[in-house]
């Protein structure tokens, strides 16, 4: 059996080769089945892995396949679906993604005010699915400071800034008030809210009480800061000066802090921004200073990579899918620095993907190849990569490329 439409469009590389036939398709990508591997060699390998370390052993928070269903009234939702997430100790991160994607429920999870239903999650060296009672009351009191994107639902109405400061120390014990008092001041100064320390929270406005609530999540030293959209009611500018806070206690603490927006700025103002789609993550965004060897000039440069869990599993940004008309099948085949991805012109590929997706651009074995993802290379593009499009995770430069084109590949 032969691939109708041939080979594929000369745009996607100079020296390709087509894959050998639709019937071997993908698996003609992949390195061939080793030969039975003798005892020795058995050994050998469940003794590597043996000594491989843990998923996530250097990371303060590690999400591993987790899953969490709820069931009401008979219907089950799936709202995290095997989500991976590692978060390093000391890092400032963005999630992001779109409405009911399970970003709170994977912050409630990881404040240790909900269970996974499967998988791993670990903080700090704490399981978050096996602590009980105590111990994950002592986890939200120690461990992780929790600040909502409500204002009102941070901070006690009818105490002050520096006693809802204080009041989780006192809660813990252990230190006499003079010195919560003077601990509770300088976290205040340290946000630049001095001014603020013997008002209440109506007396403040909402910058400021959310400024508070990030000095009242971090009472108690906390390892991890939480936030979910914690600018989601603010305007743009007051939403700066938060994100504000949260970088200065990043930076002055250490703290390792995770914060759900919605806000493109402020995911544009981290190093690294992780997306969640549908229960999963997906792609995330790295920025990082690159200088021009011939200018000496330092710029922002932002990449946008797909996930690779680790059964290999990745996910194709749908536009790039739908543009190529891929779907059900795909081909790939593994060149020296990179895969590519093609669509699957067989007869029956083709049918089947014309019947799902209405039949646009999916015959098309000319026109596609390269051209869908041409233009997503990214390689000079500073600034204004989304965490889904934009410069895209499926690159020239990326892991996974349909438009490689270098003249070194093949
Ligand atoms: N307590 C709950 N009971 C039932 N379904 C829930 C509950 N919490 C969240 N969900 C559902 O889980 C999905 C993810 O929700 P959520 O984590 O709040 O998303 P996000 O914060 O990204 O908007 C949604 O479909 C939502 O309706
Ligand atoms: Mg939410």
């Amino acid at each position: 059996m032969t691939r109708p439409e041939g080979t594929p469009p000369a745009a996607t590389g100079p020296t390709r080769e087509p894959a050998t036939g639709a019937a071997s398709g993908a698996a003609s990508a992949r390195p061939r089945p080793a030969a039975p591997a003798g005892l020795a060699e058995l050994e050998r390998r469940a003794a590597a892995r043996r000594g491989r370390p843990e998923y996530g052993h250097d990371a303060l928070i590690s999400c591993d396949r987790l899953v969490r269903v709820f069931s009401t009234d008979g219907v089950e939702v799936q709202a995290l679906q095997g989500l991976d997430l590692l978060v390093a100790e000391g890092e400032l991160m963005a999630l992001v993604g779109a409405s009911g994607s399970g970003k709170s429920t994977l912050m409630n999870i990881l404040a240790g005010q909900d269970v996974p239903t499967a998988g791993a999650a670990k903080v700090a060296g704490r399981d978050l699915l096996t602590m009980d009672a105590k111990a994950r009351l002592g986890y939200r009191r120690d461990v992780v400071g929790f600040v909502w994107q409500q204002t009102t639902r941070n901070l006690l109405p009818y105490l002050t800034a520096l006693q809802n400061v204080t009041l989780p120390m006192q809660l813990r014990g252990g230190r006499r008030r003079a010195e919560r008092t003077k601990a509770a001041g300088e976290l205040l100064s340290m946000l630049s809210l001095d001014h603020c320390r013997d008002r209440r929270p109506h007396q403040l406005s909402g910058g400021e009480q959310q400024r508070t609530a990030i000095a009242v999540a971090l009472a108690n030293t906390p390892s991890v800061l939480l936030a979910d959209e914690p600018t989601g009611e603010l305007d743009s500018h007051t939403a700066e000066q938060v994100f504000g806070a949260f970088r200065t206690a990043n930076a002055e603490l250490g703290t390792t802090i995770v914060i759900v927006t919605h806000d493109q700025a402020v995911a544009d103002e981290v190093r690294r921004a992780v997306a969640i789609r549908d229960g999963r993550t997906s792609s995330e965004v790295l920025r990082r200073t690159e200088r021009d060897s011939a200018t000496g000039q330092e710029s922002l440069v932002a990449r946008e990579y797909a996930m690779l869990d680790r059964a290999g599993r990745l996910q194709l940004p749908a536009e790039y899918t739908r543009s190529l008309g891929m779907a059900h099948r795909v081909l790939l085949e593994l060149e020296s620095d990179h895969i590519g991805v093609w669509p699957d012109h067989t007869a029956d590929g083709a049918a089947r993907t014309r019947g799902e997706g209405g039949g646009d651009g999916v015959s098309g074995g000319g026109s596609g190849g390269g051209s869908g993802g041409g233009d997503a290379r990214g390689d000079s593009d500073g600034g204004g990569a989304g965490p889904v499009g934009g410069a895209g995770p499926v690159s020239g430069a990326g892991p996974v490329s349909g438009a490689a084109g270098e003249p070194g590949a093949g």
